[in-house]
């Protein structure tokens, strides 16, 4: 028996500089969405999310913090991977690009870009945006053109890519393949910018340190869009895609101020390379708050935690499809979010699934009814629900949430009305009347679980709930959509047990709350913050720029990168209200640094004086209970206390500034 055909679909893979808000949740909840459809019509789906780690902006965000990079992308990736979680997302590969796999992936795309003869030396001099990790087309002083924040003027050796001899290629491509990018205005601003002409590219930077380094041309790193797009494989078999077989990727969906990353940089690396391309790029609008997108720098931001505690999951992801049409942008409010909460979900569906439970068990002994000769309104009900499947399945190929849920609560309406002119509850306990009744419950029922199935990808996990109330053997995950179809619900079916489904909320105060729980999370503090100041002088991870995680080993070039000098010590002082910091000025030969070390317990501060110490000079310089600290001594940590003993040189008069090798 053939196997199920693959689908691979990814989401971006997110900064890891801020954390996520509703604007990024969109798109992976979109992406959820589409897998579980998916999974529903018979595919063999996996779904990429991941976080994007490396570049200038983290280096700064981590140094801010006052801690190494790469304690810092770890803390951030877990908070993304765990909002995601909270979400219901089912992500199956969680790529970062601090990944060791994922490295060795970008390092053999390079290669194989350049043993094709597409990649060249060279120097580049422009104005670069560090928030979009591009250069940009400005004079000096003048502000990125994308997202108007300030830009720098950066000089740097770097690698280039031969993006120009990919024009026709790629205009060939959209051609063969006229659906690759979605929607058509999308499209149209593609092609037009590839048509204009394309200008090589930099692919590598010698001004970042935190990033995968470039074998063999240190201190050469990719530039991070290299490094992030190359994620999408790295998830799926890096080198070995073949094995996996999920290589090319179905669909890419990316917000659209990305889209050129995506469809134009993105196939014309794969091409250089000879590997085969993604089927698809799919961009969606951008959720704005007060009609601007919504950003971290703005200070605009939703994010998702407080809706999720209040109204729920389900909630967040059926305002977010229902309200916006995808691919244009939408307006974010609590208002609508609220009022679609109580008008869609707790009057709509969670009143039609319980107030169908209700009626069955009151008069059918809890099992579904056996229906009798359906009368010309049930069959004119049951013809609506057997259109809607396909019209709803066929506005999810075309990802058209919206009108797919429209359709579904149209039909959730016509329900409610049919109750309303067939009031079951008035009927009598004749046997006519019984018989009657019967036939509309199950109708209804019937009705509730077709709209269940159809709603899953959006809601997973209320129709979870309503799916088990109807006493569904199967998951309703597992259901097969494409089997879906009227009069499958059995007669005799024992009803599940009825659990909670959208409690009816009062606008005011669920809008209260949420606010309240975003002011909260705004004053609390980053997740990632300096670490106590009474941490040893040998706080790990120190300049290990891409270094892979802890306890994997290393390259030369990796050690190379931490610059040690013999240093002096000439003064030592205590902190106030810092017990184990020591406040030392360090003569490292060509200057003197004022660094703090966490050997106060250990080291009277007199002793010290002109002892000869290892120094990490190359450390970005932190402050430590507001004291600046520019570089690190090196000790030993002993025994269970992990009490500093100082590296130094006692057999020999070593001079001062010499590097460590
Ligand atoms: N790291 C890059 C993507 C690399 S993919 C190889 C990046 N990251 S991001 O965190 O800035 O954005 C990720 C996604 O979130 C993008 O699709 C972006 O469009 C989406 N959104 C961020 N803010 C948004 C809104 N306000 N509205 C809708 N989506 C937006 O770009």
């Amino acid at each position: 028996m053939p196997g199920k055909p693959k689908y691979y679909l990814t989401t971006p893979i997110y900064y890891t500089n801020g954390l996520p808000h509703i604007g990024h949740t969109y798109s992976t909840i979109v992406c959820d969405t589409i897998r579980r459809y998916k999974r529903m019509r018979g595919y063999d789906v996996v779904m990429t999310t991941g976080t994007d780690e490396h570049g200038v902006n983290v280096e700064r965000s981590a140094k801010k913090a006052g801690v190494p990079e790469s304690e810092f992308v770890a803390k951030m990736a877990a908070e993304w991977r765990a909002l995601w979680d909270e979400l219901g997302v089912q992500g199956d590969e969680f790529i970062r690009t601090t990944d060791l796999k994922h490295a060795h992936t970008v390092q053999w795309l390079f290669k194989q870009c350049r043993d094709n003869g597409l990649v060249y030396p060279g120097h580049y001099t422009g104005q670069y945006c560090i928030y979009d990790n591009a250069y940009v087309d400005v004079k000096p002083g003048e502000n990125c053109p994308d997202c108007g924040r300030p830009t720098e003027t950066v000089t740097e050796a770097n690698f280039y890519f031969k993006l120009s001899v990919f024009q026709k290629p790629l205009l060939d491509w959209y051609a063969k393949h006229p659906d690759f990018i979605q929607p058509e205005a999308r499209r149209n601003e593609v092609l037009s910018f590839v048509e204009g002409g394309l200008r090589d590219l930099s692919i590598t930077r010698t001004s970042i340190r935190w990033g995968i380094p470039v074998p063999g041309e240190e201190p050469h790193v990719f530039y991070v869009w290299f490094d992030a797009l190359t994620a999408y494989l790295s998830a799926v078999g890096g080198p070995q895609y073949e094995k996996t077989g999920y290589w090319p990727a179905d669909l890419h969906l990316v917000g659209k101020e990305i889209i050129r990353f995506h469809a134009v940089y993105w196939p014309a690396f794969l091409m250089a390379a000879g590997l085969p391309l993604p089927k698809q790029v799919w961009a969606h609008g951008w959720l704005l708050m007060d009609s601007a997108k919504m950003s971290k720098s703005l200070g605009n931001v939703v994010r998702p935690r407080p809706i999720v505690h209040v109204l729920g999951m389900d909630a967040l992801r059926y305002y977010l499809l229902r309200e916006t049409v995808f691919g244009q942008d939408g307006n974010f409010s609590y208002d609508a979010l609220v009022q679609r909460y109580n008008s869609d979900l707790a009057n709509g569906l969670g009143n039609l699934a319980s107030r169908t439970a209700a009626m069955i068990e009151k008069n059918c002994g809890g099992k579904i009814p056996k229906p009798s000769a359906l009368q010309l309104q049930d069959t004119a009900l049951a013809t609506k629900a057997q259109e809607a499947i396909g019209e709803v399945l066929e506005q999810y190929d075309k990802l058209g949430f919206s009108l797919a849920l429209e359709e579904i609560w149209s039909l959730i309406a016509a329900t409610d009305k049919y109750l309303t002119t067939e009031h079951p509850w008035s009927l009598g306990e004749n046997e006519a009347d019984q018989q009657r009744r019967a036939t509309i419950l199950w109708t209804t029922a019937e009705v509730l679980r077709i709209a269940t199935a159809l709603t899953h990808p959006v809601l997973p996990e209320s129709t979870t709930k309503v799916w088990s109330l109807l006493g569904q053997p199967v998951q309703v995950g597992s259901f097969p959509l494409d089997g879906l179809r009227w009069g499958q619900i059995v007669p005799g079916t024992p009803l599940g047990k009825s659990q909670p489904l959208f409690p009816r909320i009062e606008k005011a105060e669920a809008i209260e709350r949420m606010e309240a729980m975003e002011n909260e999370a705004q004053e609390q503090p980053s997740p990632v913050t300096a670490p106590a100041a009474a941490s040893t002088p040998t706080a790990g991870g120190a300049a290990t720029a891409a270094a892979p995680a802890a306890a994997e080993k290393i390259g030369i070039e990796d050690f190379a990168k931490v610059e040690m000098r013999v240093g002096q010590i000439k003064t030592a002082e205590r902190i106030v209200g810092a017990d184990k910091l020591l406040k030392l000025t360090v003569d490292i030969g060509t200057e003197i640094r004022q660094i703090c070390a966490g050997i106060a317990q250990y080291y009277e501060p007199e002793k010290l004086i002109g002892r000869k110490v290892a120094v990490v000079v190359n450390l970005a310089p932190r402050k430590l209970r507001g004291v600046e600290s520019n570089g690190m001594i090196v000790a030993a940590t002993v025994g269970p206390e992990g009490r500093p003993v100082l590296a130094g040189f006692p057999d020999e008069d070593v001079e001062i500034g010499a590097r460590l090798k």
